[in-house]
């Protein structure tokens, strides 16, 4: 993973370098934070790096705080100031991945809730590959974490060593990626991205009761469908066998855009290619996100603003 020369660390711009936590934090000892992975996307046109979705980033790595019952510091405003000059300061001209993560810093016992502490990076990020080629995944025999227990709508750091799990079983058995199924057997989502399935031209996609992220992108996609493609979008629970009845299958996150699934288990997913409304998705996002049309206009923040 690259790194990036300059970065936010409580209120300040610092080198990598000095961005650092204690090895007895609350972050470290039990893994007490939340985190938001959201990407900028350079336009040549018009000479502007489009961050995606800033402010609804912003508004979930709140909630995440609140849900773990962090201190509440940090207001939206001052955060969405301090991306735009993270990215000034690492003269960002190129697609870009952010990261942030909010954390207890403080060295306390279990229930400490501060103080917090709140870091960010930026790092080019090129295009992946796999957006256009599509990639074969496995299912998990590692269970998707309940609401009751460590609640997947919290992007909790500690979350993670679930998604870790399965991506690593996946990968050991020589797939590209996961699929992970709720405690009833239903599908939920991928290791880092939501699922869509196209059944008999619809767009179906497992519901916010599937133990998944309340994912940005998977509302995008939606809105996408409906607006521009004219497509139904069904939000409900899904059954794994629906996977080899669909006629096509993606994921869909902020890092991992939009991917197509190409296979399930070795079995392939409608043709065994990336299909025709994947891609009609695929062009509508990436011209969403890079700024080529007017639509949704209040969903990019500019960086350079003319600069
Ligand atoms: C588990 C999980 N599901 C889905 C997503 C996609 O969410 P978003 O579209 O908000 O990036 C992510 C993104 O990090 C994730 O970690």
């Amino acid at each position: 993973m690259s790194t990036c020369a300059w970065m936010y660390h409580n209120g300040r711009i610092v080198p990598y370098e000095q961005a650092q936590v204690h090895a007895f934090s609350g972050a470290v000892k039990y893994g007490a934070g939340v985190f938001e992975g959201l990407r900028g996307y350079w336009n040549e046109e018009s000479g502007e790096l489009w961050i995606f979705r800033l402010r609804e980033h912003l508004e979930r790595l709140r909630f995440g705080m609140r849900a773990l019952r962090l201190d509440a510091v940090f207001e939206t405003d001052e955060l969405e100031r301090a991306m735009i000059a993270l990215a000034r300061a690492n003269e960002l001209r190129e697609n870009t991945h952010f990261r942030m993560i909010a954390y207890i810093e403080g060295d306390d016992e279990l229930a400490g809730t501060g103080p917090v502490g709140l870091v960010a990076g930026a790092v080019k990020r090129p295009p992946s590959a796999r957006v256009e080629t599509g990639i074969h995944v496995g299912i998990s025999s590692w269970q998707r974490i309940a609401d009751n227990a460590l609640p997947p709508r919290v992007k909790c750091t500690a979350n993670y060593i679930n998604n870790r799990a399965a991506e690593l079983e996946a990968r050991a058995a020589g797939y590209d990626g996961v699929l992970m199924l709720t405690a009833d057997g239903k599908l939920s989502e991928g290791s880092g991205a939501c699922l869509f399935l196209v059944r008999d031209g619809r767009l179906v996609t497992p519901d916010k009761g599937s133990d998944i992220l309340e994912s940005i992108t998977r509302d995008t996609i939606m809105t996408l469908a409906r607006d521009e493609l004219g497509l139904e979008v069904v939000e409900r629970r899904v059954d794994r066998t629906e996977l080899l009845l669909a006629e096509e299958a993606f994921l869909c996150g902020s890092g991992q855009e939009v991917l197509p699934v190409i296979s399930v288990a070795r079995q392939a997913v409608g043709t065994g290619a990336p299909g025709p409304l994947t891609r009609a998705l695929q062009n509508a996002y990436f011209d969403l996100v890079c700024g080529r049309t007017a639509h949704h206009a209040d969903w990019r923040t500019p960086v350079w603003g003319g600069r």
